[in-house]
């Protein structure tokens, strides 16, 4: 039987999480209330630095940003950096309530995850769509949240790769074998066109950034992507 997860707390499972990558950085207080509006009480904030991925997006000033337009909202930061360790108080300052980053981009990731559980917040790992889930098991019991990455990270706008719906489905299965409770995200290419599947195979948080920033009726597309993400967990196996 799987664990309470105090982050389910935070809103009803599955959930919409936004990505910030996507938005339009020129009106960000008003994309943020766009989706706070809609419903939305988790954001997604993708950290590049140019090194780890190739690309440069934003630092924890754009964290501290949508701190103070979204007071409330639950803040997962995904680090997608090399040496994520030497970034998390930076996070913690700007506001983020949880911080993720990549396996692949740290040889201490255990200590990492407790640093970050020590400072009251949550962890997560993630992983990208090359590397195999026995590179996290051990990782697993310290982990709050795993964010399978289904494009290789660096930018918004990627093609679904399929096969991460494999992984959720593992996922789920060694959750529920090894008696943990860590909830399970998944991260690029996602949209009104597989929400439904995703969810149905058991994933917990679906992070959308150009599906939303992208439409023109923001609130439309998140309502119909919550929409599907619930269909698809009522018909979870
Ligand atoms: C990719 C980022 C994703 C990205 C998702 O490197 O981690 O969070 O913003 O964007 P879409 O939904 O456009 O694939
Ligand atoms: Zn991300």
């Amino acid at each position: 039987m799987t664990q309470f997860n105090p982050l389910s707390k935070i809103c009803s499972l599955p959930t919409i999480a936004p990505s910030l990558l996507a938005a339009d950085f020129t009106k960000l207080g008003q994309e943020i209330s766009e989706c706070t509006d809609s419903g939305v009480d988790w954001l997604h904030c993708d950290i590049m630095d140019g090194h780890f991925v190739p690309n440069i997006s934003f630092g924890p000033m754009i964290v501290q940003a949508a701190r103070s337009a979204a007071p409330e909202a639950f803040l997962d930061v995904h680090l997608m950096i090399s040496e994520p360790g030497r970034y998390i108080s930076d996070c913690i300052k700007a506001g983020a309530n949880l911080i993720s980053f990549h396996a692949e981009a740290d040889a201490h990731a255990h200590r990492t995850l407790n640093a970050i559980k020590e400072e009251g917040l949550y962890a997560g790992i993630a992983i990208n769509p090359g590397t195999p889930l026995t590179q996290i098991e051990e990782l697993l019991p310290e982990t709050d949240l795993v964010c399978v990455m289904s494009v290789n990270p660096g930018f918004g706008g990627q093609r679904f790769i399929p096969s991460s719906l494999q992984k959720i489905k593992r996922l789920v299965t060694w959750r529920e074998q090894m008696g943990l409770n860590f909830l399970i995200q998944i991260d690029g290419g996602v949209g009104t066109a597989n929400a439904e599947e995703i969810s149905q195979a058991g994933c917990d948080i679906l992070v959308a950034g150009s599906s939303i920033f992208g439409s023109d009726n923001r609130k439309e597309r998140i309502q119909k992507l919550f929409q599907k993400a619930i269909i698809g967990s009522s018909n979870f196996a």
